[in-house]
């Protein structure tokens, strides 16, 4: 069996071994019929039509120290900015005036909101009658539920690796068993639940990234967010290796293939490193697109990573670039809230 039958297999199954999937990652001939496939695959199952989630990262302020990215407690060249409820829900409305269906709230763990605190923001967004994804990291079960009660729909938590070793090594002071437990708690909360990883991460291998997607099918994971480690100088792994967007695309291409059903970003990483990366992405499996919709000058100090792309234009006018971006590959933007429709 050569790694085609491996593709072929996944496009029937939707299944695949540890082993299988490594070969597919190690064998560099066989990207274009990997993105032919998964391609296929999204087109039978989410369609043409992509969803447009308006993000607002409203917080840099986090109390973590992951080695990799910028906005990690101990690096202080960054300028740290809180927005105040009032200028989120500014922005929500903004949203909903730009005809938004989902709006993302992505912050670091910043203490000052806690659990309560947002659940009074997700209120006031919920009645909007915005769909609602949180992005603000690991609390406790009793938190997630008030979040959830609120009105949230959707949360999402990177494992950023499913390896806990590593993920121990990269994320000093955490550990990977309570991230599995917010995941959890996610999941029977009833949040649609979205995770992912960085591909390219110093000390990852490919079996590796062949573990994490089976770890994503084995949670039944909702969404799932990756992109490409991008070293920055700010941080202890300045001088690591930037990693290759062909291997997140080829893991994009992986997890369409064996969750069929999810949506799956074309993240902004993708975008960074190669200026099309993002077109690439929305043509080997993914159907999401998350575009930044703030406006104040703040928005450059949410820098996890140097480069870090992010719209010139306004945000309406952004969308009609969108849109036109979209139809020249063939698809639109969707008008629905865009849940997951789980396959029978
Ligand atoms: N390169 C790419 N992505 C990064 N992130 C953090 N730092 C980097 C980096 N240097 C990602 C993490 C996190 C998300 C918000 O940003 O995966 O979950
Ligand atoms: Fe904080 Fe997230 Fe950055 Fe880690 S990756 S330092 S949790 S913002």
């Amino acid at each position: 069996m050569n790694t085609t039958d491996f593709i072929q297999k996944a496009f029937q199954t939707h299944t695949l071994t540890v082993q299988e999937l490594t070969a597919i990652l190690e064998d560099d001939g066989n990207k274009e019929c990997l993105f032919k496939a998964a391609d296929q695959t999204r087109q039978a199952y989410v369609g043409d039509a992509i969803h447009l989630r308006a993000l607002v990262e409203f917080t840099n302020i986090c109390r973590n120290n992951c080695l990799y990215c910028g906005l990690r407690c101990e690096n202080q060249a960054v300028p740290r900015f809180r927005l105040t409820p009032e200028e989120i829900l500014s922005l929500a409305r903004n949203a909903k005036s730009y005809d938004y269906k989902t709006l993302v709230l992505q912050g670091g763990e910043d203490p000052f909101f806690t659990a309560p605190k947002l659940a009074e923001i997700v209120r006031e967004i919920h009645k909007l009658g915005l769909a609602l994804t949180l992005s603000v990291g690991e609390f406790s079960y009793e938190d997630y539920k008030l979040l959830k009660e609120a009105g949230a729909d959707r949360y999402l938590l990177r494992i950023e690796t499913a390896d806990k070793i590593l993920y121990e090594k990269l994320n000093p002071g955490m550990s990977f068993e309570n991230r599995i437990r917010c995941l959890r708690d996610l999941k029977r909360l009833g949040f649609e639940t979205g995770t992912g990883i960085l591909t390219g991460l110093p000390g990852q291998t490919l079996a590796s990234l062949a573990r994490d997607i089976l770890f994503f099918k084995e949670m039944d994971a909702d969404m799932i967010g990756l992109g490409p480690f991008i070293p920055n100088p700010q941080t202890p792994l300045k001088n690591a290796a930037t990693a290759r967007l062909n291997t997140s695309l080829k893991v994009v291409a992986l997890t369409r293939l064996l969750l069929p059903d999810i949506n799956i970003p074309a993240t902004t990483a993708m975008e960074t490193i190669e200026p099309d990366g993002r077109l690439k992405a929305l043509q080997c499996g993914a159907n999401v697109v998350m575009p930044n919709i703030a406006e104040g000058e703040y928005k450059k100090f949410y820098a996890l990573y140097p480069g870090k792309f992010s719209p010139e234009q306004a945000p309406l006018e952004y969308k009609e670039y969108l849109r036109k971006q979209f139809t020249a590959i063939g698809r639109t933007i969707s008008k629905e809230f865009g849940f997951r429709k789980k396959a029978q």
